[in-house]
């Protein structure tokens, strides 16, 4: 089973970036936390992260190429108004679980939106990097479940 885990614009400044809201655990610490659950969970976990759209939609057109088992996504800020990625997601069969390190919902109005909701199997957010856990386990929870349909 593959998850593909997809960290959107600026995450690469986890650790660095604005400590009250995530912390100071780091995008490659993050990477490794969800290495080791997948392991424990039976599935490999694969991590992209990019600061470009552009790169972002490609890896999901080369997901649905590659027949991932589910998407683990962190837009960042590219999850309340990017519709292009929105739509790059809806093209993936797989089941798509949307995360948040922070509590989106108590922060400014432009963060309560998420264009991803619509096409989202689900959203976690606002438990710090263990919203990416919890992410994982639904995301495998969901493969499992869509490959046990298939038999
Ligand atoms: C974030 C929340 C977004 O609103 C913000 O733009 C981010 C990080 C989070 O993980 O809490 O970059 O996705």
């Amino acid at each position: 089973m593959k998850i593909l885990t997809l960290h959107g614009i600026n995450l690469n400044m986890f650790g660095k970036r604005d400590p009250a809201q995530y912390g100071t655990v780091t995008l490659d610490e993050i990477d490794a936390g969800l290495r080791q659950l997948g392991q424990e969970l039976g599935a490999e976990v694969e991590a992209f992260q990019s600061n470009c759209e552009g790169a972002m939609c490609e890896r999901i057109h080369q997901a649905h190429a590659e027949g991932v088992d589910a998407v683990l996504i962190n837009a960042g800020a590219w999850t309340h108004y990017s519709y292009g990625i929105r739509d790059a997601l809806a093209i993936l069969a797989c089941p798509v679980v949307e995360v948040h390190m922070s509590n989106v919902h108590a922060r400014e109005a432009f963060r309560h939106v998420s264009v991803f909701s619509g096409i989202a199997r689900g959203q976690i957010c606002g438990f710090g990097a263990d919203s990416y856990l919890l992410g994982l386990r639904a995301a495998v929870s969901l493969a499992c479940a869509a490959q046990g349909n298939k038999k």
